[in-house]
């Protein structure tokens, strides 16, 4: 089928702040969204969160997750908020754009400007951006694309993404990649009754309504 220029993903500057057009579809990173998310009592309720935990931190210890898969940016600023430095890791380009944006635009908001200041954005593949990195994070984050059906009815967000994206085809060098960098633990989003990634049987999992965090414990450190 023959597509319309209009159709192409195209960056377009808005009074909003970048934005990602495709036809009708359109994305923005937008962390003023994720406020109520982000308020203590709610954030202890985040599964991410619960997954993610970390026990027997050292006094001034400064934690540190890598979100592999960052996309917009949401689940990390649940780790940036419940404690982390995250470095993230977008090797979209469009993606990673929308992300910048939306940090910059969040570092100037009262309530967000601390929390994104401890969130790093690299843009480049992890796989490779992994292996050259000089510390060893308490936590790796796993959210690659999975196989969707490209419905009508899928929300607009996940449909421009499924445009950029394919689903994630090097599982087993993105898991790899992971535990090589010694983390006390993996934590990786799947759908609720979604196969573990490249078939790794998690420690243990958190399930929600629809999605479902495998925990690979690793190291205790
Ligand atoms: C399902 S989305 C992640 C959504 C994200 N958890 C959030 O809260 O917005 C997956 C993202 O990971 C990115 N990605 C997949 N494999 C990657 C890799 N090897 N290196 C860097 N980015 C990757 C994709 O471009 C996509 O933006």
């Amino acid at each position: 089928m023959r597509r319309d220029a209009a159709d192409e993903p195209r960056l377009e500057t808005t009074p909003e702040g970048l934005s990602l057009v495709a036809g009708e579809m359109r994305l923005i990173g937008d962390f003023t969204s994720m406020l109520p998310r982000l308020k203590p009592h709610a954030l202890g309720r985040e599964l991410l969160v619960k997954a993610a935990k970390i026990r027997h931190v050292e006094e001034g210890q400064t934690l540190r997750a890598v979100d592999a898969t960052a996309g917009l940016g949401e689940d990390s600023i649940l780790l940036a908020a419940s404690g982390f430095h995250v470095t993230m890791f977008e090797h979209d380009p469009l993606i990673a754009a929308l992300l910048r944006d939306a940090l910059e635009r969040a570092s100037h908001v009262e309530e967000l400007g601390v929390i994104v200041s401890h969130m790093e954005l690299v843009e480049g593949d992890s796989i490779s951006g992994m292996a050259s990195l000089d510390f060893a994070p308490d936590v790796v984050y796993l959210d690659p694309m999975f196989p969707a059906k490209r419905s009508a009815s899928a929300k607009k967000k996940l449909q421009l993404f499924q445009r950029l994206e394919s689903p994630c085809s090097d599982e087993e060098a993105l898991l790899e990649a992971a535990l090589a960098l010694d983390p006390r633990k993996v934590v990786v989003k799947r759908p609720l009754k979604g196969p573990q990634l490249a078939g790794a049987k998690p420690s243990h999992a958190i399930k929600g309504k629809t999605v479902r965090y495998d925990c690979i414990v690793c190291s205790p450190r």
